[in-house]
């Protein structure tokens, strides 16, 4: 892991530390929104047979217990860069089948489907340039390490000027659909339509 990735780690931790196992722990505003993204992450998913998923930057590993729910049969692997988040995650799944998390950047498997939910959001002081090139380097290592396909959202550079700050990164969706669609498949989604400031791209390697 870098040192820049380092001081990410640190930021969420902290937001943990302060906030518990909750949406807030994950610098999120509220559960309704974490779980609405999970929905729109999980419509890479095209089956309702057995598979295995990638969870990149699985938090306090909130997605797992979404699946749960809807999806028994799915083996999973959350990785996420602060080790507090891996602790926590592994205390509340603890004896959960087919279930495990890691410390790490890059999935150490590869899954049918590797899903990424707020993981581009927060780049402290790194500039476009740097984070752009990041960002891009992170998607070749999902599509990487996914069989079937990924998905992940970014804030949107659409975003209402003054609610924008300067820690964050706004993604320019047309530019990512684009890169996604060069680079990595010709099945690419933009989802940008689900109320939040943010949107969601779905790439399937069929
Ligand atoms: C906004 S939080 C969301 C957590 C979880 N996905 C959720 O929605 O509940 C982003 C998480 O990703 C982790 N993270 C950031 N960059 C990462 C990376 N490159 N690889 C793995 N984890 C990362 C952070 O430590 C943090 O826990």
């Amino acid at each position: 892991m870098t040192n820049d990735l380092g001081a990410i780690a640190h930021y969420y931790a902290g937001k943990l530390a302060v906030h518990g196992e909750r949406a807030q722990g994950v610098d999120w505003n509220g559960e309704t929104s974490q779980t609405l993204r999970f929905g729109q992450l999980l419509k890479v998913v095209d089956t309702e047979g057995a598979f295995s998923l990638n969870d990149l930057g699985c938090g306090y590993g909130a997605l797992r217990d979404q699946l749960s729910g809807s999806c028994p049969r799915c083996d999973y692997a959350g990785y996420d860069i602060a080790p507090e988040m891996v602790v926590a995650a592994r205390n509340r799944f603890a004896g959960m089948p087919a279930t495990r998390f890691e410390v790490a950047a890059v999935p150490d498997r590869i899954a049918d489907f590797t899903v990424a939910s707020g993981i581009f959001n927060v780049r402290l002081d790194q500039t476009d340039e740097a984070w752009t090139r990041y960002v891009e380097t992170t998607l070749e290592h999902m599509d990487r390490t996914s069989a079937r396909g990924f998905a992940f959202n970014c804030l949107t550079s659409y975003s209402d000027a003054d609610k924008m700050r300067g820690y964050l990164y706004y993604a320019d969706p047309c530019a990512l659909f684009d890169l996604c669609k060069r680079r990595f498949s010709r099945h690419v989604a933009l989802l940008h339509d689900y109320g939040l400031y943010e949107f969601t791209i779905i790439v399937r390697q069929p």
